[in-house]
């Protein structure tokens, strides 16, 4: 491929990918990460040969065919403007809410050269899907063999899968409450938490053995006719817990938009 990969912000994500694509011997990628955040930076340049460190921003942009945006959100309009970017180079912004016309705008760069990605950290393991749009070649031919891609139909699409990937949060509060429940009614606290851990993570392998993923079948098949799964079920629903979570969704698209 004898491709440069460079990647603004050498953070957390930043970390995973380099990680996962370091891992696949047969890609041709050279990688640039920034001086910045040395931990990070130092300890992937000792690890892995085809990875270079680079002193600042404008050197990195300038030595990568492919930028990867992986800065927090808040600074990016502002660092993007500082930026001169070539005309033939590809941008991969991982940055949530900001829409590729808005990055076309903030890097004067041609928006068909823009592209946007949503990989998860599981990604450093090739455990998760990356979800890309629109279509590049290049970017699928990495993703498919670090845990798989998706090519959005759209850019809305695009949106909905970076709502999906921001449930993991609210997963780990779901599992907090069901383990501090059964804390406060007597349980050793270190126990229930291992105890719902272990739970969810036969669930959730239970749930990738599916030939088709059926979340309602599933439910019922783990539910006794009258027992207490049923019962704690049909409780949230009566209770508005569905909903709420269905209010809760909306709410953060919206002010997302
Ligand atoms: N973490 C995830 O699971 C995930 C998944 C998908 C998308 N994303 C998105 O990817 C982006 C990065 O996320 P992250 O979790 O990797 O964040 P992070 O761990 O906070 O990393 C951000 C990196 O940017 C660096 N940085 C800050 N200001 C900079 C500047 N002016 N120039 C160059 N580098 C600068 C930081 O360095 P210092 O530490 O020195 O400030 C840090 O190394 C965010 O937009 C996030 O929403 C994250």
């Amino acid at each position: 491929m004898g491709l440069t990969l460079g990647f603004l912000g050498t953070g957390v994500i930043t970390d995973a990918i380099v990680r996962a694509i370091c891992k696949i011997t047969s890609l041709d990628i050279s990688i640039k990460v920034l001086a910045r955040s040395t931990a990070i930076s130092g300890k992937l340049a000792a690890e892995f040969p085809q990875v270079e460190v680079i002193a600042d921003n404008q050197s990195l942009v300038d030595v990568s065919d492919f930028l990867v945006i992986a800065l927090k959100r808040q600074i990016v309009p502002e660092e993007l403007a500082k930026l001169q970017f070539k005309q033939e180079q590809v941008l991969i912004s991982l940055v949530p809410t900001i829409n590729r016309q808005r990055l076309a705008e903030y890097t004067r760069h041609p928006i068909d050269n823009i592209y946007r990605a949503v990989p998860l950290p599981f990604i450093a393991e090739h455990q998760s899907v990356t979800p890309i749009y629109p279509e590049n070649t290049t970017l699928q031919q990495i993703f498919s063999q670090t845990g798989g891609v998706i090519v959005a139909a759209d850019e809305k699409q695009f949106e909905l899968f970076m709502m999906g990937g921001s449930m993991m949060g609210i997963y780990f509060k779901f599992a907090d409450s069901c383990a501090r429940w059964l804390f406060t009614q007597g349980l050793e606290e270190k126990q229930a938490n291992i105890y719902i851990s272990q739970l969810f993570h036969c669930l959730s392998q239970q749930t990738r053995l599916q030939e088709s993923i059926n979340f309602s079948k599933l439910q019922a098949e783990h539910s006794t006719p009258g027992g207490t799964n049923e019962m704690i079920a049909r409780l949230f629903v009566e209770q508005g817990g569905a909903e709420l979570l269905n209010h809760v969704f909306d709410d953060a698209l919206t002010i997302n938009q």
